[in-house]
């Protein structure tokens, strides 16, 4: 059985509101310290998780802030700190996200750096209503992503789940680096690449990577009728302004080809498919990709004229 777990801030949760926020309060400074913040969080709680030196992330969190302030030479006062703080629970969920976890019919779970006190407020706020066991935080091991204990946590909930593989758990991230280490851990990951980054060099890639997750389904079926076609997925980037397409060739493995011959006598020539955002197949006739997405991801799929949506 297949099983899904999702990264929480900026993949589920949409933060940006918070440097819309900054902004009003710092003007001409919201996307500088916003941009520093974040960095700094992250770099903390990978320094603390490297030193053993464990703190919860709400507190690493306001740390960053401080040091931000710090390093901006910006005055602030533990009201500041306050009001800064409480922006993450403006934090709303993606409308993609939403749409993707309510069409799922097979077990989720969410893995976050966050502590439980930090983002239970943040998740139940954006309204994401995730079942305690199934929730999975950086308190229960006292360490953060990219330690292998974090995605520890989430293998054992896989399996809990019924999961055997662990290349059966598909990962979901929009921080390619957590993607990546997902991967490293044998996890399928999935980047959910929101503002056409470019992939870093860490000796290994997620194995898919998608603009929005709406496209998770799509990208999901493609890899069941891989073999060692190449797939060429054109996406156009979500970036402000940008009306350029973008060609991005897919090489898939082939680990989900037996559920493809399962549901098909004959597998039938994937080169005959052509992907434009959503799934557009030349020939509709020649398969059933409706069954094939259920069997993947739970997920329904509505077919019309060859062009599949979720
Ligand atoms: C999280 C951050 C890393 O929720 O996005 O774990």
């Amino acid at each position: 059985m297949k099983s899904v777990c999702c990264d929480a801030l900026g993949t589920l949760i949409d933060i940006s509101a918070i440097t819309t926020q900054l902004e009003q309060q710092y003007p001409g400074q919201g996307i500088r310290i916003a941009d520093l913040w974040r960095t700094k969080q992250v770099d903390y709680s990978r320094l603390r998780a490297l030193g053993g030196q464990y703190k919860p992330f709400g507190k690493i969190t306001q740390d960053a802030l401080e040091a931000t302030f710090l390093e901006l030479r910006i005055v602030y006062s533990p009201h500041d700190l306050d009001t800064a703080m409480g922006q993450y629970l403006s934090g709303v969920a993606f409308p993609d996200a939403r749409n993707f976890l309510d069409a799922l019919k097979i077990p989720w779970s969410i893995l976050t750096n966050g502590d439980r006190n930090f983002i239970q407020p943040i998740l139940s706020n954006a309204g994401i209503d995730c079942p305690e066991t199934h929730l999975l935080t950086s308190d229960q091991v006292e360490t953060f992503k990219v330690d292998k204990g974090m995605y520890e946590l989430t293998w054992s909930w896989a399996q809990e789940c019924g999961t055997s593989l662990k290349s059966d758990v598909i990962f979901i991230s929009a921080n390619q680096w957590d993607a990546i280490a997902a991967s490293w851990f044998g996890f399928t990951s999935c980047w959910i690449n929101r503002t056409g980054q470019s992939p870093e060099k860490l000796g290994a890639s997620p194995l898919f990577e998608v603009s929005s997750m709406s496209e998770i389904g799509t990208a999901a079926w493609i890899s069941t009728c891989d073999r060692s076609y190449r797939y060429r997925i054109r996406t156009r980037p979500r970036l402000r302004g940008c009306t350029r397409t973008s060609h991005r060739t897919h090489h898939l493995n082939n680990h989900a080809l037996g559920a493809w011959e399962q549901d098909f006598a004959s597998p039938v020539a994937p080169l005959h498919l052509r992907f434009h955002h959503h799934c557009a197949i030349s020939d509709p006739g020649s398969c059933n990709c409706h069954e094939t997405a259920i069997s993947i991801l739970g997920i329904s799929w509505r077919c019309s004229r060859g062009i599949f949506r979720d």
